[in-house]
């Protein structure tokens, strides 16, 4: 079972993930998380490039390539040796986040960008994939005031936010069996009971 967590900035998919995680875990499964761009050497090191905010010339199709390239060492290398081993891979953020950004964000043709997901995952898409849905000033909001990094992606326009957080509705619409969409305005504590009920009821 290979379940992402997608959504705009800031919406919680990060401080979520290890709840989730020891949650199933409690529930007798064997759970990996991971995330995106990331989740092994190479593909950390393509992460810090993707992220650096002395790289803003970078063109979004470099930007594109770059995810997936990330992408793909991290199914081999990750993903599918532990979905082959019968456990739950949790990932935060994965290929949606390819079509919501580089094609919705950056205005790009999504066929093109499909293509490239294909060839870098090598066809293996999420069973579940779990919405964290939530206005795009409140959670860039809630990432400056946290104190953590603050990346190229985040810095860019309002109005690229927006067309995200529109793209993954558009994604969600599409394909209903994958998503669940989650109110991530709520309390932390009711986005992890949603979380949790969502993924028990497909596990
Ligand atoms: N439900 C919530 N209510 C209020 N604040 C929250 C909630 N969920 C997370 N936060 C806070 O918002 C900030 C961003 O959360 P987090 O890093 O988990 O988001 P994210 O979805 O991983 O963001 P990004 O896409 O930028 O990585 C953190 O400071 C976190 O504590
Ligand atoms: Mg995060």
């Amino acid at each position: 079972m290979f379940i992402t967590l997608e959504g705009p900035e800031g919406s919680g998919k990060t401080s979520q993930v290890p709840l989730l995680a020891e949650y199933l875990r409690q529930q007798g499964f064997s759970v990996l998380t991971t995330r995106e761009p990331g989740g092994t050497p190479i593909s950390e090191q393509i992460r810090d490039v993707l992220h650096s905010l002395r790289n803003t010339e970078m063109h979004p199709r470099t930007e594109t390539l770059l995810f997936q390239a990330a992408r793909a060492q991290h199914v081999e290398q990750i993903i599918r040796p532990h979905l082959a081993s019968g456990g739950v891979v949790l990932c935060d953020r994965f290929a949606d986040s390819t079509l919501a950004y580089q094609g919705y964000g950056h205005q790009q043709e999504l066929a093109p960008l499909r293509g490239l997901i294909e060839f870098a995952t090598g066809g293996l898409k999420p069973d579940l994939t779990l919405l964290l849905d939530l206005d795009v000033e409140v959670g860039l909001r809630r990432r400056s005031q946290c104190g953590g990094e603050w990346n190229r992606l985040d810095a860019l326009e309002l109005a690229f936010h927006q067309r995200v957080r529109q793209g993954y509705h558009a994604l969600a619409q599409a394909e209903p069996p994958r998503w669940v969409i989650i109110d991530a305005a709520q309390s932390p504590e009711a986005v992890q009971a949603d979380l949790r009920a969502a993924a028990l009821a497909r596990l």
